[in-house]
């Protein structure tokens, strides 16, 4: 199938080379050097980076691989918070500012890094008080708000996992996360702000907590006056942290206890619980967070994710704050109150590496160049961009109208499972639009054909990593057989699941995914979990979802749905199964389109052909259909 995608951009490639001055101030000085140490002794190289961080006790070995399962920093004793908190608020970074957030109405709330270390220690008290123990999971369903961060760091210093659900999320795959981590305590907030609106949270964690035996307590941050009332189970947030001591000595944790659950989508209805441990997470997000985007003492630096993914656990929180970088946050959306909130945000802050997704990219593309042309971006040295391809079109308006023709772009390709960035084009190496880059220094990344050979140049293939490296899942929670497919389905490689091309110097381009995960808005949606959503739904006795190419959101989610006897197609039935998918799994999983239909396309064994209705639905060849069904 890869074959399809033999590309011939690579043949009219564009490239930009920035400003030779940026090379020489940067951490990393020469991409190939720094490579090459690398593999003539990987494990000097990743001992060497996690030196720069603070161990309680240090390893017998840095890696031990015995495949599919790598163990890193082998005895080594660790708190990922000691080195996110600890040694800053101890030495000259005590007084910088370690987050600085704002609100919607403008308010900000500036915690510097001692004052950050405190808030950790008394929320990681209030939790122990709660009966919180390491290794108990902790479920974190909250708004963009300083307190999301600081309860995933008191975990963290607990030794508590935490499962972040992102708060867009309905009440359906919230319990089905809450469930399949068994967790102990909920936190939530009342509310979340969007657009000027309040987005109810807690009624989400009570609907959700009907089914979910294994939670104890639900923690409340009450944001609204009045202040909301508690139920039974429920306890408030400022009460938990009122009487507690100041000081929560951190846990010791070894390498690879685990730190952390995160939910993905997978190709079958239930989500995987991507599991990451403490010290080889903390090695690679420190490692990439300070050399990808060269932080240096001085940025601002702005990550727009949401802590729900990965991107905010590992680029907004445990990366920036391993650095000692100043973190700006924000739940105020792209849009609201005008398309130039964020630019102005920039101005106002001072950002000076700005890290987004190209679906935000290409919107603001849609509403011009007036908008940030109203602000002055000049503090700007960096821009990233992450979560899908930044298309040509995209990285040009990005590197002009944003960068000023000034700011490298770092086009970083990596997963919830890879824990860390994994491909990019380093800081002062030649950019080309629309490739993501090369394997950053740690990691041996290829394009390869099924049969395992190396793709020649221009040619489409499958991603795949070849060696383990420090921040990669251990397993897939309670499920390794998942865990063991990302290593089994192509031979002695790990499979990320995306289509990609190489050209003759060794630059990837990523294509999109080879699998049954639509990425919309640059979040991945499961099609199963929507169609078991779908399916739920009384009217339907069948459905099948497909991502349609969308300019700006890269893809929409596009519903095929037959009917049980006795229901009539029609408008008012499309808004209520969307109301339906709302409910159950949120706002973002939200087919936009819905056909009805009488027959699915299958196999004869019985598997809907998802590609077939793609196919269809854009006028293209639908390839090899010898398995269809009549
Ligand atoms: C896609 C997000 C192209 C890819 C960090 C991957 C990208 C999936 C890029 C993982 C990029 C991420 N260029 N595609 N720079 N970054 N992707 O787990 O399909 O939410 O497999 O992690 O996003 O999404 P996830």
């Amino acid at each position: 199938m890869a074959e399809r995608f033999d590309v011939k951009l690579i043949e009219k490639e564009k490239r930009y080379y920035p400003d030779p001055s940026y090379k020489e101030n940067a951490w990393v000085k020469d991409y190939q050097k720094m490579y090459d140490e690398f593999i003539a002794d990987p494990s000097a190289f990743w001992g060497k980076i996690a030196e720069e961080l603070d161990w309680f006790s240090t390893w017998d070995r840095v890696m031990e691989w015995n495949y599919p399962y790598a163990r890193w920093f082998l005895n080594a004793k660790l708190n990922i918070t000691y080195n996110c908190l600890d040694r800053h608020a101890k030495n000259h970074r005590r007084n910088k500012a370690a987050l600085i957030w704002r609100g919607e109405n403008g308010e900000q709330r500036i915690y510097t890094y001692q004052q950050l270390y405190k808030a950790v220690m008394r929320c990681a008290n209030g939790l122990k008080n709660l009966g919180v123990k390491k290794g108990d999971c902790v479920c974190i369903y909250m708004p963009l708000i300083p307190e999301q961060l600081i309860v995933m760091l008191a975990c963290a210093r607990i030794g508590a996992v935490h499962s972040v659900v992102f708060g867009g999320f309905g009440v359906s795959a919230l319990n089905t996360r809450i469930n399949d981590a068994q967790a102990k305590i909920v936190v939530t907030a009342d509310i979340a702000m969007r657009r000027g609106k309040s987005i109810p949270l807690k009624s989400v964690v009570e609907d959700a907590l009907i089914n979910a035996p294994s939670v104890e307590k639900v923690v409340v941050l009450r944001r609204r006056e009045p202040l909301v009332e508690l139920q039974d189970m429920e306890i408030d947030y400022q009460e938990m942290i009122r009487d507690v001591p100041p000081e929560c000595p951190p846990e010791v944790m070894d390498a690879e206890d685990t730190l952390f659950i995160l939910y993905t989508s997978g190709s079958t209805g239930t989500p995987k619980g991507v599991v990451h441990t403490c010290g080889g997470y903390m090695v690679g997000t420190y490692y990439t967070t300070k050399n990808i985007f060269d932080l240096k003492e001085n940025d601002v630096y702005w990550c727009t994710a949401d802590p729900g993914w990965i991107t905010g656990h590992s680029y907004i929180l445990y990366g920036p704050l391993a650095a000692g970088a100043t973190v700006f946050i924000t739940e105020l959306t792209p849009d609201f109150p005008d398309p130039g909130s964020w630019w102005k945000l920039i101005e106002d802050e001072g950002i000076t590496v700005f890290y987004t997704a190209p679906t935000a990219i290409r919107m603001f593309m849609k509403m011009g160049e007036s908008w940030p042309k109203k602000y002055n971006l000049g503090s700007l040295r960096i821009l990233g961009s992450v979560g899908e391809p930044l298309n040509p079109e995209a990285f040009e308006w990005y590197y002009h109208v944003i960068g000023g023709g000034r700011c490298p772009i770092v086009d970083t390709w990596w997963q919830t499972e890879t824990g860390m960035q994994m491909i990019t084009t380093m800081i002062g190496e030649p950019m080309k639009p629309g490739f993501a880059g090369k394997p950053i220094p740690g990691v041996v990344a290829d394009v390869i054909t099924k049969d395992g050979k190396s793709v020649p140049p221009g040619k489409g293939g499958f991603l795949v990593i070849k060696e383990p490296w420090p921040a990669m899942l251990r397993t897939v929670y309670k499920n390794d057989e998942r865990y063991r497919k990302y290593w089994y389905t192509l031979d002695n490689v790990y499979m990320a699941g995306d289509l990609a091309v190489k050209d003759a110097e060794g630059y990837i381009m990523i294509l999109g995914r080879a699998d049954d995960i639509i990425i919309v808005a640059g979040h991945n949606i499961g099609t199963a979990e929507v169609e078991s959503a779908l399916v739920s739904h009384k009217a339907v006795a069948e459905a099948a979802v497909i991502g349609k190419p969308d300019p700006v959101r890269g893809n929409i989610i596009k519903a095929f749905v037959i009917l049980r006897v006795g229901f009539r197609a029609g408008e008012k039935l499309v808004s209520e199964l969307q109301y339906h998918v709302r409910m159950m799994l949120g706002p973002i999983a939200v087919p936009s389109e819905i056909e009805f239909v009488d027959k699915l396309p299958k196999t004869r064994s019985g598997k809907i052909m998802r590609r077939v209705l793609k196919a269809k639905e854009l006028g293209m060849d639908p390839g090899d259909i010898s398995t269809l069904e009549e």
